[in-house]
C-alpha cells in the first residue's frame, strides 16, 4: 500500500451493519490533520443499520445494498467504488461475508476490525466464547481481508483483562473502547 503523502487523503469507504460507532470514530479519526484518510462513503447491507445516521450528521454520501443477490450485488459496489474513486475499505461491524472474487478486486486495501484476540475466535460470538473457556484476556484485532474469514495478515491488536464479574456484554463494552483505539492507529501504522 502507498505511503500517503500528507497532501491529498486516500478516499475510503467503511461498511457497516450495526450501530457504527467504529464508524464515527473512524470519522472524527479522518478529520484530523495527521490522518491519511477520508471517509468519502458509507455502505450498509440494510437500512436498518443505526451507524446510518452518522452519513447526516457527517454529511458524508451512504448507499444501501442489498445482498440478496451476492454477485449482481458486489459487482454493482465495485463500479461505484471506480466511479468514486475510492480507494480503501474499512469493514467495521460489516456482517456480510465478502466474495473472493470482490476481495481479490481490492487485494491489501480492504482491513476489518474483529472482536478477539485472532487467531483466536473467528466468525461470530467471540465474547461469549472467550468467557466460556475462562480465557484470562481477550481483545481486538485490526486485520487485512483475504478470501478466509477473519484470517488475513495481523495489523495490530490490543489485549483486555476478562475479570470474573464479566458478562459478554460488559466484555463487549470494554473491547469496543480499545476498538476505538485500535482502529485508527491501525490505519497510521499501514500508511504512516
Ligand atoms: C465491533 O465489536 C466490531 O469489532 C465487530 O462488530 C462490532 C461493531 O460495532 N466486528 P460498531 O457497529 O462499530 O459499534
Amino acid at each position: 500500500m502507498e505511503k500517503s503523502t500528507g497532501l491529498k487523503k486516500i478516499k475510503t469507504v467503511v461498511f457497516i451493519s450495526g450501530a457504527g460507532s467504529n464508524l464515527k470514530n473512524l470519522i472524527k479519526f479522518s478529520k484530523k490533520k495527521k490522518s491519511p484518510i477520508s471517509i468519502n462513503l458509507i455502505i450498509s447491507n440494510t437500512n436498518k443499520a443505526k451507524g446510518l445516521k452518522y452519513a447526516n450528521q457527517f454529511k458524508i454520501k451512504k448507499k444501501i445494498f442489498n445482498f440478496k443477490k451476492k454477485n449482481t450485488t458486489e459487482e454493482n459496489i465495485f463500479l461505484y467504488l471506480k466511479k468514486e474513486k475510492i480507494s480503501f475499505i474499512c469493514l467495521a461491524g460489516f456482517m456480510k461475508v465478502l466474495s473472493k472474487n470482490f476481495i481479490k478486486k481490492f487485494d491489501g486495501k480492504i482491513i476489518n476490525i474483529h472482536p478477539s484476540l485472532l487467531p483466536k475466535y473467528k466468525g461470530l460470538n467471540t465474547h461469549e466464547r472467550a468467557i466460556i473457556n475462562k480465557d484470562k484476556f481477550s481483545g481486538c484485532t485490526v486485520h487485512y481481508v483475504n478470501t478466509k474469514l477473519d484470517s488475513g495478515k495481523i495489523i495490530m491488536q490490543k489485549k483486555v483483562r476478562i475479570l470474573p464479574k464479566d458478562t459478554s456484554l460488559s466484555l463487549a463494552k470494554k473491547i469496543l473502547k480499545k476498538e476505538h483505539k485500535l482502529y485508527p492507529a491501525s490505519i497510521m501504522k499501514i500508511f504512516g
